[in-house]
């Protein structure tokens, strides 16, 4: 999507619609006001009459517009002024560009950007706008005889009244358009069925990447080969049932003024297919199990997010692939691997097999002695059971990355919530065969999973993101929802600017 900014009257604007934020309850916003005034109150007077329903993202749209430079209006609700602030907000966005790209139009202006929220600045509202725009135009139709009419809507221009506003509106966009592009990158390559996005398929991904960056991605593909060569056992093991091959992919990028800086690290889950291996699922839903690589595709995401919007920062990305499947060589119940790290694993459930291949990329990770790394994994069902649909799983051995985490995911409103990871759920890991064993029990099935992969996270401030409830949707609305893209890239974008509070370049 094309987007500007516009600080124009948007009495005089010329475009095919505008979208018009109204209150339920209240006087018009005054941008509004100024509009109404040029066309003889139409907003104001179809709202006296009841004609308009301003509840929250209800829309209407107004197919023509006197004394208007715009052909057609398109209100939206934004429910009792009381009670909006970010939630509402978003909503009330979402809907209005849902409306929006299903108009036989190609360019819109908005007026969103003028709602007052207490906490939020222009850049803010900007950066959701396009990004609930890309995410509204968003179509994965690429299996289907006859896809849907393509959409006609390319332009988007943001109105602004202050005029002081439009540079902070323009970097708030352009970050917002990178997000929303890299959340529906994530969004395909987790809704792409395992028989396509395999392990080598992600690694090619990882190549484009590079190709596509001209230099500032520096990828590199380990094979089983150069794995078994390494030591990487656990991550081996999980692919050992599967004919199509592991691998661990390690993307480069260096923004920072210091190749010396120390790298945050993102690493990601990339299970292509999970069955379960030998410890084999029940048959229902098991087609879900192609999102089971949400963790690593959030990765590639914040990878072509980052791409766009180029931070100043050094950055690393791995994402740990292979395919859970059963077969004469899979890994059995009771067998015992040897990790990266050295320690030994009784496997007494190969369905637990994402920390298996997280635990070796985490050892693998310690060679860039991160500033911080951060895992994002579809690990558990259990963080469905705690947290249904709406919050990631956060467990963590340090609590100011934790709050770091969970501020970014506030202000990408893509949001996490805190669980304990004390010493006491460790000896539940406890095996008497080996050093530990890869599950815990059925009490606190997230926590005792976060407990494994903090033994192979003890040389450097660690985050592990659980996204079992949140990577996808089920059931009509079935898809990947290409979440914590937001949260990730906020969380990345903070860092930068503590960087440069810290040079004084700010
Ligand atoms: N990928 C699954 C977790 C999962 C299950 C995510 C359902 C989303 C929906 C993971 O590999 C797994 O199978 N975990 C097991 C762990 C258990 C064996 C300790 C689980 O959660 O049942
Ligand atoms: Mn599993
Ligand atoms: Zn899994």
């Amino acid at each position: 999507m094309e987007f500007s900014v516009q600080t124009a009257n948007p009495a005089k604007i010329e475009t095919a619609c505008l979208v018009v934020p109204v209150y339920k309850d209240s006087d018009l916003l005054p941008a509004v006001a100024k509009l109404d005034d040029a066309s003889e109150q139409l907003i104001g007077q179809l709202v006296s009459r009841g004609d308009i329903d301003a509840s929250l993202a209800n829309v209407q749209l107004l197919p023509y517009a006197p004394g208007l430079g715009a052909q057609r209006l398109l209100l939206v609700g934004l429910g009792e002024r009381e009670k909006c602030q970010e939630a509402a907000y978003l909503k009330a966005l979402d809907a209005a560009m849902a409306a929006l790209v299903k108009l036989p139009i190609d360019d819109a202006s908005v007026m969103l950007t003028e709602v007052p929220l207490a906490d939020r600045d222009t850049a803010w509202k900007a950066r959701k706008v396009l990004e609930s725009i890309e995410r509204a135009s968003y179509r994965f139709d690429q299996f289907k005889r006859s896809p849907a009419p393509a959409q006609s809507l390319v332009q988007l221009n943001l109105m602004i009244s202050s005029a002081g506003e439009a540079d902070a509106a323009q970097r708030g966009a352009h970050q917002g358009s990178a997000i929303g592009q890299g959340i529906n990158y994530t969004r395909t390559l987790g809704n792409l069925p395992g028989n396509i996005c395999t392990p080598r398929y992600l690694a090619e991904q990882a190549e484009q990447l590079g190709r596509e960056s001209k230099g500032a991605l520096e990828v590199e593909i380990l094979d089983e080969e150069a794995l078994a060569e390494l030591g990487a056992g656990a991550l081996l093991s999980v692919g050992r049932g599967s004919r199509e091959p592991s691998r661990l992919i390690v993307m480069r990028y260096q923004g920072a003024e210091s190749a010396d800086e120390a790298p945050h690290v993102l690493i990601g889950k990339g299970i292509t297919f999970d069955t379960g291996g030998i410890s084999l699922k029940p048959g229902e839903g098991m087609d879900e199990m192609k999102f089971d690589m949400g963790g690593a595709a959030s990765v590639f995401g914040t990878v072509k997010a980052l791409l766009t919007i180029k931070p100043k920062l050094n950055l690393v990305f791995i994402v740990a692939a292979a395919e859970n499947m059963p077969d004469g060589a899979a890994t059995k119940p009771g067998d015992i691997i040897t990790t990266l790290k050295g320690l030994t694993v009784e496997v007494l459930n190969t369905d637990a097999e994402g920390r298996l291949v997280l635990c070796d990329a985490l050892t693998y990770a310690e060679r860039f002695t991160p500033a911080s790394v951060v895992d994002i994994a579809t690990l558990t069902g259990a963080a469905i059971v705690a947290l249904g649909h709406h919050a990631t799983g956060l467990l963590s051995n340090d609590d100011d990355l934790a709050l770091d985490l969970l501020d970014a995911g506030d202000t990408a409103w893509d949001r996490a919530w805190h669980l304990p990871l004390w010493d006491e759920y460790q000896e539940q890991l406890d095996s008497n065969f080996a050093d530990l064993a890869n599950i815990g029990g059925r009490p606190a099935g997230t926590i005792t999973a976060a407990c494994f992969l903090s033994r192979f996270a003890d040389r450097f401030p660690w985050a592990h993101l659980d996204i079992a409830g949140t990577a996808w949707h089920s059931g009509k609305q079935k898809g990947a929802t290409g979440r914590p893209v937001g949260l990730l890239t906020q969380y990345l974008l903070d860092r930068e600017n503590d960087a440069q509070v810290e040079n004084g370049d700010d």
